[in-house]
C-alpha cells in the first residue's frame, strides 16, 4: 500500500492547492497546519488527516512525521524560513522519509543572485546533503499574488500600485504548480530533478491590468511608482525592512529582464496547459469586482 503524503504549509496558497489535488488521487495525505482549529475544513476533503505542526518547534514535529513517505516541503516567506526547512529536513530523515519535494523559487541557482534566491539555495542544498530524494519545484512569481497584494485597491479605486514598469514577467497559476508537485509526489522518474515552472506567456502589469479590466468589465488601471514611493508605502504599512528589500532586489530582477522567461515544464510533467493569465482573471474575477 502507498504510504502517506505529509503536506506542509497546507492552509496556505501553494498547500492548499496541493492538498486538494492530492485528495482526489489515491492514497492518504496528512495536512500539517500551523493551527489545527484553522485547518478543520480539511478534514472534509477525502483522504485527508490533520496534523499540527510549528516549523520552529521540534518537538511538533515528530506525530506529524509518523509513517510518511512522502513530503511537499514548503516554508514561508520569512528570514528564518532556512532554519525552518533545516529542522523539517532533519525530521524527515529521522523518520525516514523517501522523498522530498520542495517548493523552491525561480533562479535558486543564481550567482551571486538575490536574498530569496540565496535562501532557497541554502535549503536545497540541505535537502541534497540529507541524502533523501528530492525534486526541487521552481516558480516563477504566482498570479494569485495579484489578489493577495493588489485586490483591495482594485476593488476600491480600480487602480493597483507597483514599481515593475514595463517588465514582463510569466507569473505562474499556484494551481499548475500544485499539479507538478502531485505529478512529482505520486508519479514515477521525477527523484533528482529541478523543474523551473512558468506559464507560457510574459506579461507587463499594464497588459495584466487591460485584461482585468475586459474579464470583469471595469477599468481597472496599472500605476507605476519610483521604486523609493513603493518602498516608503510599504514600510508605513508596517512592512519589515528586510522585506522591502527582498521586494525591491526582485523587481529589479524582472525590470533587468530577467523574469520573462518561460518554460513548458508544466505541460511535459502534466500533459496540460498552464493557466492562462486570462484563464485565471475569469476563476478569480469575484476577487476583483
Ligand atoms: N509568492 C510568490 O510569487 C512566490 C514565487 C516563487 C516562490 N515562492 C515561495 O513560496 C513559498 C511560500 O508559499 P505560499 O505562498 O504558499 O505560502 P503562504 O501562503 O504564505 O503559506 C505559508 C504557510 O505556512 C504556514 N506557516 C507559517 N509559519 C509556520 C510555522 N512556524 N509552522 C508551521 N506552519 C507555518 C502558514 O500558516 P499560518 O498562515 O497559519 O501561519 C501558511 O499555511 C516561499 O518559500 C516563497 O519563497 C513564492
Amino acid at each position: 500500500m502507498e504510504g502517506t503524503v505529509l503536506v506542509t504549509g497546507a492552509m496556505g496558497t501553494v498547500g492548499h492547492e496541493v492538498i486538494k489535488q492530492l485528495a482526489v488521487r489515491d492514497g492518504k495525505v496528512r495536512a500539517g497546519v500551523h493551527s489545527i482549529i484553522r485547518g478543520e475544513n480539511l478534514k472534509r476533503l477525502p483522504n485527508v488527516e490533520v496534523a499540527e505542526i510549528d516549523f520552529k518547534n521540534p518537538d511538533s514535529l515528530h506525530a506529524a512525521f509518523t509513517h510518511i513517505e512522502k513530503v511537499f516541503l514548503l516554508t514561508p516567506f520569512t528570514p528564518d524560513q532556512v532554519e525552518m526547512a533545516k529542522v523539517l529536513v532533519d525530521e524527515a530523515k529521522r523518520a525516514g522519509v523517501k522523498h522530498i519535494v520542495r517548493l523552491s523559487v525561480m533562479g535558486a541557482d543564481a550567482e551571486p543572485g538575490i536574498q530569496l534566491g540565496r535562501w532557497h539555495r541554502e535549503a536545497e542544498e540541505y535537502i541534497k546533503q540529507s541524502g533523501i530524494a528530492y525534486t526541487f519545484l521552481r516558480p516563477t512569481s504566482f498570479m494569485q499574488n495579484i489578489v493577495h497584494y493588489h485586490a483591495n485597491s482594485i476593488r476600491e479605486e480600480g487602480k493597483f500600485y507597483s514599481s515593475l514598469g514595463d517588465a514582463k514577467v510569466s507569473y505562474i497559476d499556484v494551481r499548475d504548480i500544485a499539479s507538478v508537485a502531485v505529478e512529482a509526489l505520486k508519479g514515477d522518474g521525477h527523484e533528482g530533478k529541478t523543474y523551473d515552472l512558468t506559464s507560457d506567456e510574459a506579461l507587463t502589469y499594464k497588459e495584466i491590468a487591460m485584461i482585468l479590466s475586459q474579464v470583469t468589465g471595469k477599468e481597472i488601471e496599472y500605476v507605476d511608482l519610483p521604486e523609493d514611493t513603493v518602498r516608503q508605502a510599504m514600510l508605513s504599512q508596517g512592512a519589515p525592512e528586510w522585506q522591502t528589500n527582498c521586494i525591491q532586489e526582485l523587481n529589479e530582477m524582472y525590470k533587468a529582464g530577467y523574469g520573462g522567461v518561460t518554460t513548458d515544464t508544466v505541460k511535459q510533467i502534466t500533459g496540460s496547459e498552464p493557466h492562462t493569465f486570462r484563464e485565471f482573471a475569469q476563476d478569480y474575477q469575484e476577487s476583483f469586482k
